[in-house]
């Protein structure tokens, strides 16, 4: 047994579905490498009852900064635009970084020249989608076109406003509408729910490729599917993935708290497969 000196100390910023499955696996399966060592949460009621289901004792961080003092790498899980405020800082601050909302980060030069002038860690995980070690590779030699076609029951998407102003799901649908098709800019902007997904497709893919984003409603589907297609002088990949809803958020797939935690264990055995 690794002595609790040499571990990581993981601090996890967000103690909602992600961030709470992420800790409590970590501590079951990844012990030997990790201890969980601060939460914080904006609601301090969430970060006070994940820390009540641990042994030992794990500090409720009043803020991020003094999580920071206690982590030497960050989990970021939080529901709001704050993802780039606690990546950044995260990031001055020294630590290694698993950025979940890698939505918020799309586009935003800064941070990525900062990651690479300061010679830090971000983990980026694959998420909710197959087949990013592929797409990354094929970019070496240039993608000639790339789709990701993402469907969702309609009621994933009875809250968007872009949906209700242009009255795409009036009624009950009874085939597939198609409620965008375009770039991946408009489409994390029309659909923020779309967001992860899109962006690690667009990151995996590199600025060079200009991918296609085709959102659907499909009344008969139970979970959410994402497929990727794409082509160029590598050949031709399709992948495909059902996911699973977590079940403490039905807007997460639990495939993205999976993706996290392997990030994780990948980085604790310095050992990369695939990613
Ligand atoms: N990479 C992927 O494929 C993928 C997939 C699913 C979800 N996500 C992202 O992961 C994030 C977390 O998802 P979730 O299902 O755990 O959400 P969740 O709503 O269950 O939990 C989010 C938590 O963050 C807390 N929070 C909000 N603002 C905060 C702040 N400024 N500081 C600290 N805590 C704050 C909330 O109180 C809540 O407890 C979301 O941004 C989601 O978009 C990524």
């Amino acid at each position: 047994m690794t002595s609790d000196k040499c571990k990581i100390r993981l601090g996890i910023v967000g103690c909602g579905a992600i961030g709470s499955r992420i800790a409590l696996s970590v501590n079951k399966e990844l012990k030997s490498k990790f201890m969980i060592s601060a939460l914080y949460d904006i609601d301090a009621t969430k970060a006070k009852v994940l820390a009540g289901r641990f042994k030992t004792r794990v500090k409720v961080a009043n803020n991020i900064d003094d999580l920071l003092r206690h982590s030497n790498l960050v989990v970021e899980a939080v529901n709001t635009p704050a993802t780039l405020d606690i990546v950044s800082r995260s990031i001055k601050a020294g630590k290694t970084v698993l950025a979940m909302s890698i939505g918020r980060l799309l586009g935003n030069r800064s941070l990525f020249a900062l990651v690479e002038r300061s010679g830090a860690t971000l983990l980026l995980p694959s998420g909710a989608v197959a087949g990013l070690d592929a797409i990354k590779a094929a970019a070496l030699v240039r993608i000639t076109s790339i789709t990701l076609t993402s469907r969702k029951p309609p009621s994933g998407f009875l809250n968007n406003p872009y949906v209700q102003e242009k009255k795409l799901l009036s009624g009950a649908i009874k085939k597939d509408v198609v409620l965008f098709d375009g770039n991946v800019k408009d489409a994390v902007h029309l659909f923020p729910q779309n967001i992860n997904v899109a962006a690690a497709v667009a990151l995996a893919a590199g600025p060079r490729a200009k991918l296609c984003v085709r959102i659907i409603a499909s009344p008969n589907l139970k979970c959410n599917t994402h497929e990727i297609t794409l082509s160029g002088k590598f050949g031709q990949i399709t992948t495909r993935s059902e996911n699973t809803i977590c079940p403490d958020n039905p807007k997460t797939s639990y495939l993205a708290v999976l993706s996290g935690i392997k990030t994780l264990q990948e980085f604790a055995m310095n050992v990369k497969v695939g990613t």
